[in-house]
């Protein structure tokens, strides 16, 4: 949890309105987040939060909350004294998302609590009712920012393909100004993507290498050893290319590659995130071949346990071909990136679980040991972001004794000795829609552009009959070695720093 002098800006009392109270998100994430932001000042004390519930008594929602609490936070339930304080500050509003009256309830109950009428309205809910209640909200006059503002905000997945996104920007877009829409994309609100920013930024040695003269190629990844859970519903219709990396690791590239914003601003930066995404070069029919991957897990063990076959989690149809491994290699076609992959995948029950963005140098020009020595490794930065956050440099020393040879000199730099100092990526972007900071978010033309770049690899992918198959637990991808076989040191596993 942050401490207090952590915290830079307070927000102002705003009532914090969550549709889905009852679902996955809000039990895993929301609550928890806003169970600690309340304990720390991130909330502001004056704030309530309004869940709305459909078909539950208010004694049963109450249950359903501590319940949830007890699996993710169960030290704030322990603490009796602030486990009352939180719930003093919840309020059932019941009814039916699809009903008129549940939005003027929702107005009313807003009405009834006085103070300042700011509002945030959260969506955890399926992307189908996304449309839904905005108009709903807009209808019980709950856009109107005339007595305090009203901001939206909206999880993932938004949209399936261009032209579903580009409904839904539409839909909110008539109803509430871009200014009042938050799309989240967890992975902004990861205290070591910001990071990520801060060292491009802040340190002068970076900029000279940050380019195609000294860059071979770029990996962007997030490897996982969890299977889909229990979203077969949702990742039958999705599979890794859009759930990963349209979404969570496009963002990152684009926080890689932009160049520096003119300031340190929503629109400054999307500008310069946009320039990036409109550079990428378009993946032509012919090239989906040689430029993408696509694998779903087969049965195996992961840490030592043994897990199904995708085919064989519950809800998934038997013959499922939808890809819980996909790669993508593109190309920026700027001045700075020209010629330089960046290869953007991600996995479920990979071998090993770490999301990591790998800077990969070339090689030196010559080697000056040749007679005597193994040519030197090309040199490496990289990112973690999780677990373990951090930076890890890769340089070539000399080994110790009468000879010139080298070998590799692993510097590492954790972010941070104490983790219990970061806020989770919700907290992050939770008190942001509160101060009203739109930076990490993003903004309605950087989603349908990146729909827009794997919508080919989207339709080609649509009408296959088969998909390769890997072990779970392994790294048994061959056509990912083939994928970076031109790339200094080939496929980077993140095992390799373990
Ligand atoms: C979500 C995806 O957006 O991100 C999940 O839908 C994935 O499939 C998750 O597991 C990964 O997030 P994190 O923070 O655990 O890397």
């Amino acid at each position: 949890m942050l401490t207090s002098d952590q915290i830079i800006e307070t927000a102002e009392p705003t009532n914090i309105v969550i549709f889905g109270v009852t679902g996955d998100l809000s039990k895993r994430k929301l609550m928890p987040a806003l169970v600690r932001m309340l304990c720390c000042g991130l909330v502001n004390t004056d704030s309530k939060i309004l869940g709305v519930v459909n078909n539950r008594s208010e004694e049963v929602w109450l249950e359903l909350v501590r319940e949830g609490m007890q699996q993710f936070s169960p030290e704030i339930v322990a603490d009796k004294k602030r486990w009352q304080k939180f719930l003093s500050r919840l309020i059932m509003v019941p009814g039916d998302l699809g009903e008129e009256t549940t939005y003027q309830r929702i107005a009313e109950a807003l009405v009834t609590l006085g103070g300042k009428k700011n509002a945030m309205f959260y969506c955890a809910i399926p992307p189908d009712w996304y449309g839904k209640v905005a108009q709903g909200l807009h209808k019980a006059n709950l856009a109107n920012q005339a007595e305090g503002y009203r901001r939206l905000v909206i999880e993932k997945p938004f949209g399936h393909s261009l032209e579903s996104a580009r409904l839904l920007n539409k839909e909110l877009q008539a109803v509430f100004k871009e200014e009042q829409i938050y799309r989240i994309d967890h992975y902004l609100g990861k205290e070591s993507v910001q990071n990520l920013l801060v060292y491009r930024f802040a340190n002068s040695i970076m900029e000279p290498l940050w380019n195609r003269n000294y860059i071979d190629h770029i990996q962007i990844f997030a490897s996982e050893t969890i299977g889909i859970e229990y979203r077969a519903k949702y990742y039958e219709k999705s599979g890794a290319l859009r759930d990963m990396i349209q979404s969570h690791l496009m963002q990152m590239m684009t926080l890689v590659a932009m160049e520096p914003p003119v300031e340190f601003t929503a629109d400054a930066v999307s500008d310069e995130k946009m320039k990036v995404l409109n550079a990428i070069r378009s993946i032509e029919p012919e090239q989906i071949k040689m430029d993408t991957v696509s694998a779903q897990y087969a049965s195996g063990s992961v840490n030592g346990e043994p897990v199904s076959a995708y085919v064989s989690e519950e809800n998934v149809s038997p013959d499922s071909v939808i890809e819980t491994f996909a790669a993508v290699r593109f190309y920026i076609d700027n001045w700075r990136w020209q010629g330089v992959p960046f290869i953007l995948w991600s996995g479920k029950r990979m071998k090993s679980k770490a999301s990591e963005v790998m800077i990969r140098f070339r090689k030196p020009p010559f080697n000056l040991f040749n007679s005597h020595a193994s040519a030197p490794a090309a040199n490496a930065l990289v990112f973690r972001l999780q677990p373990e956050a951090g930076i890890v440099l890769r340089l070539n020393a000399k080994k110790p004794g009468l000879t010139t040879d080298n070998e590799e000199m692993v510097m590492r730099a954790p972010y941070l000795d104490n983790a219990e100092e970061v806020a989770d990526a919700y907290e992050i972007l939770m008190h942001d829609v509160l101060i009203g900071d739109r930076t990490l978010f993003s903004r309605a033309d950087e989603i349908e552009t990146s729909w827009e770049i794997v919508e080919p690899v989207l339709e080609a992918w649509k009408n296959r009959i088969s998909v390769e198959r890997y072990h779970a637990g392994t790294w048994d991808i061959p056509a990912m070695d083939e994928l970076t076989k031109d790339c200094e040191g080939g496929w980077h596993k993140p095992t390799e720093y373990k």
